[in-house]
């Protein structure tokens, strides 16, 4: 067989050239261009790929009025593993395909590996592709989270057209990929692993989990900047993008849902490591604190909502004398965030950090996007610099815009509820956060509502 001409598509935008490039003439980005089989990008007669590749896609295209289709109710089959069903918005869909990415050695296989036993269990007929590891080396694993009865099947297997061959002759409910960076197609001749590859077999995956209606879920690796290794097309092409995240030094762990076409985004499951496996954890509120047992400079908690739960995570800052060009860095956090609550600080509360090191850090390996924890962070670099702790209990959550101004957080009575609960006794929050009017003590917390960042400094002072 003649082999096929390829062409280099651009893993960014997904422009195409005739040859390698360093830099994609289309965006202009260095080093993205890699190899694809020009059959699977320009085939047919349009670029949006062979038409026989779509054709499952062309039965039903006469034209029909929105309001005459019915809207029928996805249909989901829990896991059985309540925080992993969280995340989903409620189980595994049919013909649903999710990315499930992560650190390794941060529990993927462990994860999955539970959920299809236990679909199976629950009368599923549940499909476990291993790429990475041997079957014994699975069966290692199940024996010890105590699933050696297990009934999943198993297939040791990278070869993308022998797993879609099996795929068809079983029809699983639910097909675990495990990993999509080692699997391959004979199609292309780059390496597993490669951009090309992982783009191509994820298609291929996508569409049998289309025409088949069997739920697949892809593993992918993370790279070190923390996205997903692989084109970024990857998570357009599927409907759900889970992201693992957390310390692999301790043992709680966070599934995140950062894209789901079947549930709600921004919904988190927790869970911790046991020597049984993953466990779930209904009440995740207080597992990111760390325990003082004196009140430390530079620490304070915030409170944070995640998906539909709030949760208190400390923040923590340290301010140092900086050389001539001081660092600014963030773990958990946004950096150019980080920078902008610096101006705002230095001019709006006369704070100035300019010939100083600032590093801030979320406690627990917690990744923390919402800008409700501006406040929080400033008042922790504050107390840094000046080497004075918050009063025991403190809690802070809220917004700080570049005029200073402290903007409310959403459902800012259920975080307090939340401190309240967990026994904190003095808060600073957003005016338009704080209980009804003349309710300063609100469940056992005493609530100093401000307007603008220097309020919340006064205050600061009447605290110490
Ligand atoms: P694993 O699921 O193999 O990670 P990934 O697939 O994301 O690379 O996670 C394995 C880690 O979890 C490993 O470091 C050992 C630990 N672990 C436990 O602590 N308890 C267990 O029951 C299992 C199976 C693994
Ligand atoms: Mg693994």
């Amino acid at each position: 067989m003649a082999k096929e001409k390829n062409i280099y598509v651009c893993s960014e935008c997904g422009g195409t050239s005739a040859k390698w490039l360093g830099k994609c003439p289309s965006c202009g980005a260095w080093n993205t261009l890699v190899e694809q089989s020009a059959s699977a990008v320009s085939g047919g007669n349009n670029r949006f790929g062979n038409t026989a590749q779509f054709a499952s896609l062309a039965g039903s295209s006469e034209l029909m009025l929105l309001s005459e289709i019915e809207a029928v109710d996805i249909a989901r089959t829990p896991t059985g593993l309540d925080e992993l069903d969280r995340v989903l918005g409620g189980g595994i869909v049919a013909g649903g395909v999710t990315l499930i990415g992560g650190d390794p050695g941060i529990g993927k296989s462990t994860l999955l590996l539970q959920a299809v036993d236990a679909l199976q269990r629950a009368g599923q007929n549940a499909l476990y592709v291993t790429g990475e590891e041997s079957g014994a080396q699975v069966a290692l694993r199940s024996k010890r989270l105590g699933l050696s009865q297990s009934q999943v099947q198993v297939m040791a297997e990278i070869q993308l057209e022998k797993i879609l061959a099996t795929l068809d002759a079983s029809r699983p409910t639910i097909a675990v990929i495990d990993s999509i960076q080692t699997v391959y197609s004979d199609q292309l001749t780059s390496a597993p692993g490669s951009v090309a590859q992982v783009r191509e077999c994820a298609a291929h995956l996508t569409r049998f989990a289309k025409t088949s209606g069997t739920a697949v879920v892809l593993v992918g690796h993370v790279t070190k900047e923390g996205a997903l290794a692989g084109p970024r097309v990857l998570e357009h092409m599927v409907d759900t993008v889970l992201y693992f995240e957390g310390d692999t030094h301790s043992s709680f762990r966070l599934v995140r849902a950062i894209k789901n076409r079947f549930g709600a985004v921004n919904e988190i499951g927790v869970f911790a490591m046991t020597e049984r496996g993953l466990k779930g954890v209904t009440n995740p509120s207080a597992i990111f604190l760390s325990q003082h047992s004196e009140p430390v400079p530079g620490s304070v908690v915030l409170v944070t909502l995640e998906g539909t739960r709030p949760m208190l995570v400390e923040i923590q800052a340290l301010v140092d004398n900086g050389g001539p060009s001081p660092r600014r860095l963030s773990v958990g956090l946004d950096r150019d965030r980080l920078a902008m609550l610096l101006a705002v600080l230095h001019r709006h509360a006369g704070v100035a950090c300019m010939d100083q090191d600032v590093f801030v850090n979320a406690v627990g390996g917690v990744r923390i996007g919402e800008p409700a924890a501006d406040l929080a962070v400033m008042l922790a670099i504050t107390s840094s610099l000046r080497g004075k702790p918050m009063p025991k209990g403190f809690i802070a959550f809220g917004e700080v815009g570049l005029a200073g101004e402290v903007r409310p957080a959403p459902r800012g009575q259920e975080r307090l509820r939340e401190a309240a609960k967990l026994g904190f006794s003095v808060a600073i929050v957003p005016k338009a956060n704080a209980p009804k009017k003349g309710a300063r003590d609100f469940e056992g917390l005493t609530i100093h509502a401000v307007d603008r960042i220097e309020e919340a400094m006064d205050v600061v002072r009447t605290l110490a």
